[in-house]
Formats: C-alpha cells, structure tokens, sequence
C-alpha cells in the first residue's frame, strides 16, 4: 500500500479531473494521500477535498513564501491556524521552513513565522512539515533550536547534502522521498537514500510538480509513487515489496494514524 506523504491536490493543475484521477489512484493502490494547506485559499480547498474524499488527510501551515499574509495579519493569525489545526482529518502541520530560492517573502519575516509555526506544532504535538529550499544552514538552526521531538519533524523533498541528512537522522526525524530520485542527476539524493534508515524514509510526490522518470515534465499524481519505490529499492537494494511495506508503516507512524 502506498502513503503520498505530500501532494497539492487543491492546485489548479487538477481542475478539469481532480474527482476522476483521485479515484483512479485509490484504485490503483494509494491508500492515503496528505494534502498539503499552504496558505488561506489553499486551506480552503484543502477541508473541501479531505471533506469528500475518505483517504485524503490534511496537513495545514503557510509556506515560506506565503508569510506575508501573517505577517499581514499578525497575532491573530496564529489563533486561527491553531482553529483550523482541530479539524477533524488533520494530520499534521506544514508544509513550513524557509525558501530562498524564490524569495518571496523577506527572510527575516520567513524566519519569524517558520520559527512561530514550529512552537504551534509543539504545543500541540502535531507532526511538522518542513520546506527548505537554498536554505540549509538557517533551516537547520532553526529546527534545532525548536527542539521538535523525535519521530516528529519530515524534510520535505530533501535536497541537501548527505552529511546534513545524517544529522537530520541524528535527530530522528523523517526524509521525504519523491520523483527527483529517479533523476540521473541527482547525485546527491541517491547517495542520500543509498545511506539513510529505509525506517525514516517517507514517500511524497510534490504533485502535480517534481514527476518521476519516465514521466519527468508532465503533470504529476500519487498513482506515480510506484516508480519512487521501484528506485528507492533499487538503491538500497531491498526486497520492493518490503520497501512499499515499511515506507507505508513509517508514514503511519509519522502521522500517528493508526494502520
Ligand atoms: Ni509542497
């Protein structure tokens, strides 16, 4: 059975067959699906998909680039997200962190709300999402610092070094996995996957972004996750059956969902 630990169903990319494609890929073995609510109107949707669909969750926080529109609203935004996090299907907190790729939010503002969000998943012991892009030191500092039990925190995408990675691992804390994998270039993450626990390893998609190979540049789903595993078990040469197994086992526990 397969988690997509990490997809943004509510994304206009799944305007004409969202209600089709999510079907299909129940059908085709994915048996959870957390949707990311990285910022108001995306929250929204979030609570309307999850709301319709039994084996899509929500995980709900303000991306990096979105921190303006707290920052615009302050303290009180913090109460609402902290309304929003009693839904009954939330899973999580995220996706959070700091993005300074894009820069679209000032970094001192990023860091500010990434830093406010983490003490809200600690204070109500939700699992947290993290975003980092271009951004490894400070992320890290920040994570650290946070002091996010074990078991408790997943680097969405992970995109740095291995040495960072071992850190992470270090800490207990989860790797999210997904179509970049199966990239030829990407060095680095093989490396990364080749040495981390197959126990903190998590499968994400990202979709519709970040498609694996064959499929690399079209739109992407979680019936697309098979190919993540495929090469997840390639790499760290197990059994595919076990790596789909205990990759499902470490998102239920990730979540703390019951199996
Ligand atoms: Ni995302």
């Amino acid at each position: 059975m397969i988690f997509d630990t990490h997809a943004h169903y509510d994304d206009e990319a799944f305007e004409e067959d969202r209600e089709e494609l999510l079907a299909s890929v129940k059908e085709a073995g994915v048996a959870a699906i957390a949707n990311i609510g990285y910022k108001k109107s995306s929250i929204a949707e979030t609570h309307r998909i999850a709301d319709t669909h039994d084996f899509v969750y929500e995980v709900l926080g303000f991306h990096p680039d979105e921190t303006f529109e707290m920052e615009a609203e302050k303290e009180t935004v913090l109460e609402w997200l902290h309304g929003e996090l009693q839904r009954e299907k939330v899973i999580g907190l995220g996706e959070i962190g700091l993005d300074y790729y894009w820069d679209k939010t000032e970094r001192e503002i990023q860091k500010k709300w990434f830093r406010a969000q983490l003490d809200l998943a600690k204070e109500l012991a939700l699992p947290v999402v993290i975003h980092s892009r271009e951004a490894a030191q400070d992320t890290f500092d920040i994570i650290k610092e946070a002091g996010i039990p074990e078991g408790l925190l997943v680097m969405h995408c992970y995109s740095y070094s291995p040495e960072m990675a071992k850190e992470y691992l270090k800490m207990g804390y989860y790797l999210g996995i997904g179509g970049v994998v199966t990239f030829k270039n990407a060095k680095k993450l093989k490396e990364t996957v080749a040495l981390a626990p197959l126990s903190q390893l998590l499968t994400e998609t990202d979709c519709p972004y970040l498609t694996p190979v064959p499929f690399r540049g079209k739109r992407n789903d979680s019936g697309k996750i098979p190919l993540v595993l495929d090469e997840i078990a390639g790499i760290k040469k197990t059994d595919r059956e076990e790596t789909e197994a205990v990759c499902y086992e470490n998102a239920l526990r990730f979540y703390r969902m019951s199996s």
